[in-house]
């Protein structure tokens, strides 16, 4: 949030001043009523600063705190200013490489997850954008089945997230990738083998360290039974999986899982970006296919507010991590690493690639795509305290646009087969950037686009990639220069 306050007008006339107001008098009465309504007027300059350790967002917010006694909880994503891909820019071609023709020329992207360790059925998606995990529960059962739906009509994947396998989810995604994580909800073998992928889940990057949250009011009849918990009350799941403690029992259950399904499907290893290049060695070596790594930007339904903006590191610094740490064990590109948090467009995916992703999964720009922040039910957002374009109110279960709620009347109003429409044209849109962007740089696939054919805008952005500064030939760190 801005934290600007409109300083005091330097150009307000002469008459506002208590100077100016005694001089332009008739009367000495008249003139030390004018004054004294000037000075009202006319705040001393300075009064009205803020401060920028005690911004109004901070007194607000220990006003809060004192009021309900805990930590705020909040949906959607991080609100404050870190280094992020938007520092990055691409290098097209000129001399030293060709650029491809844009419209005669093809560009591929299609992309294969998993195929590590022979699985009959590595995921094959057209694109290297996917829908991430979200839960049932945090979302509408029609908002999962349109994101879906469209990711069916791309030919990508979509994930269930925490809260068990949703038929009408199964039903709409021709691919779709079943989560398991501590809380284990509605976990069964039936399910496992419905999957076509299984995604062992370590954390979020919008909440490292911590379970899932799902509020009471979102707790309703159909969610509580397939989560077997009672209803209207929040629900904290487990942070630790009940089965492993420690990189070896972790391996013995990845076999098992391979086992369980016949090694017929892929198995990813999600995890929050905070130590990535230990924690990105460690899943490679015990068998993750894909390994998910999840920056801070990345949203969630639920979370208190302070992990949000205070734990985890960036996905511009995950990235290059993640890449890095595979090349240092000699694993990199044959275990495969998927991106996410705070991708919201063609141009961060394209960048995620060239640091070394081979996809990048959404979540907040597919929900965005849904209808999230829309102008539209604008008293449901007064109502919540917000408006269209700040809204960040998923944790309410009061969502306007019926995504992430389980208010039958709020749910109806997102309309399955034109969401998912809205969806598909959207990711169609970041697959032209991303090939517009990888043509621009003479690839005639997106999967080759390189560090090499970025630049950064600031050191932090540099140093964090990996990537030279733009006009120069450094990397903050490398080769010992500093
Ligand atoms: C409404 C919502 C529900 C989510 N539920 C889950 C979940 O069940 N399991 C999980 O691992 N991550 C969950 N996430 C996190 C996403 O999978 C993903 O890591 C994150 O949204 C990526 O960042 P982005 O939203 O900026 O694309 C959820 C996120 C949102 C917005
Ligand atoms: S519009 Fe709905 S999905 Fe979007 S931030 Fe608000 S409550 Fe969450």
């Amino acid at each position: 949030m801005s934290t600007d306050v409109p300083a005091p007008d330097a150009a307000t006339p002469d008459a506002a001043t208590p100077d100016a107001a005694a001089s332009n008098a008739a009367t000495p009465e008249v003139a030390a009523a004018e004054v004294a309504a000037a000075e009202v007027a006319a705040p001393e300059v300075g009064s009205m600063r803020e401060s920028p350790i005690w911004d109004r967002y901070t007194i607000g917010d220990i006003q809060a705190k004192a009021s309900l006694g805990r930590y705020r909880i909040t949906g959607f994503s991080l609100h404050r200013a870190i280094p992020r891909l938007d520092d990055l820019v691409f290098l097209p071609a000129a001399m030293t490489r060709l650029p491809l023709e844009g419209y005669r020329e093809r560009c591929e992207t299609k992309t294969v997850l998993g195929a590590r360790h022979g699985c009959a059925k590595p995921l094959e998606l057209s694109v290297p954008v996917y829908i991430t995990s979200m839960s049932f529960g945090a979302l509408s059962w029609n908002a999962k089945a349109a994101l879906g739906r469209a990711a069916s009509a791309i030919g990508t994947c979509t994930c269930t997230g925490e809260g068990g396998m949703l038929t009408e989810e199964r039903e709409e995604s021709s691919l779709l990738v079943y989560q398991m994580t501590p809380s284990r909800y509605m976990l069964d073998l039936e399910h496992l083998r419905q999957a076509d992928a299984i995604e062992v889940a370590l954390g979020q990057g919008a909440k490292p360290g911590t379970g899932g949250l799902l509020p009471g009011a979102k707790v309703a009849d159909r969610v509580a039974e397939m989560r077997t918990l009672p209803k209207n009350i929040d629900q904290r799941s487990a942070v630790r999986h009940p089965d492993f403690l420690g990189a070896d029992d972790m391996e013995v259950k990845l076999e098992e899982l391979r086992i369980a399904t016949d090694n017929q499907v892929p198995i990813f290893v999600k995890m929050p970006a905070t130590r990535v290049r230990e924690d990105v060695k460690i899943a490679a070596k015990i068998g993750a296919d894909v390994i998910v790594v999840d920056g801070m930007e990345g949203a969630t339904g639920a979370s208190p507010e302070l992990l949000l903006d205070h734990t985890g590191v960036p996905t511009i610094a995950a990235v290059a991590a993640a890449r890095e740490a595979l090349e240092e064990i000699g694993l990199y590109g044959e275990v495969n690493l998927v991106v996410s948090g705070g991708i919201r467009s063609g141009t961060d995916a394209a960048k995620a690639l060239a640091l070394g992703a081979d996809a990048v999964a959404i979540g907040t720009a597919g929900l965005i795509a849904l209808n999230c922040n829309a102008p539209v039910y604008l008293d449901d957002y007064t109502a919540l305290g917000t408006a269209p374009g700040f809204c960040h109110h998923c944790h309410t279960g009061r969502c306007p646009v019926g995504i992430a709620t389980q208010e039958p009347e709020l749910v109806e109003r997102l309309a399955v087969e034109a969401a998912a429409e809205r969806v598909e044209n959207f990711i169609n849109a970041m697959v032209m950037e991303m090939t517009l962007l990888a043509k621009a740089c003479g690839k005639g696939d997106v999967h080759g686009l390189e560090p090499e054919d970025l630049r950064a805008l600031t050191i932090e952005a540099a140093a964090m990639a990996r990537v030279p500064l733009a006009g120069t030939d450094w990397v903050p760190g490398r080769d010992g220069r500093w």
